[in-house]
């Protein structure tokens, strides 16, 4: 499934970009060396990186 459609990023990207380190939307724009455009990906990416850190904190429980 796509996340952003404008840069063609793929939501296992935006997952890997996270394991990688990005901790917002701009880190994962960086790592597949491209910018926003309409921005309208920005929200989802955020839930993602949210929804990532909380599964993260209940596996260190
Ligand atoms: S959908 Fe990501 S910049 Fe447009």
């Amino acid at each position: 499934m796509y996340v952003c459609n404008c840069n063609g990023i793929r939501e296992r990207e935006v997952h890997a970009a996270i394991a990688a380190g990005a901790r917002r939307p701009a880190d994962i724009f960086k790592s597949k060396a491209c910018s926003p455009k309409c921005a309208k990906c920005v929200c989802d990416m955020r839930g993602i990186i949210t929804q990532a850190r909380e599964t993260l904190r209940y596996a260190a429980e």
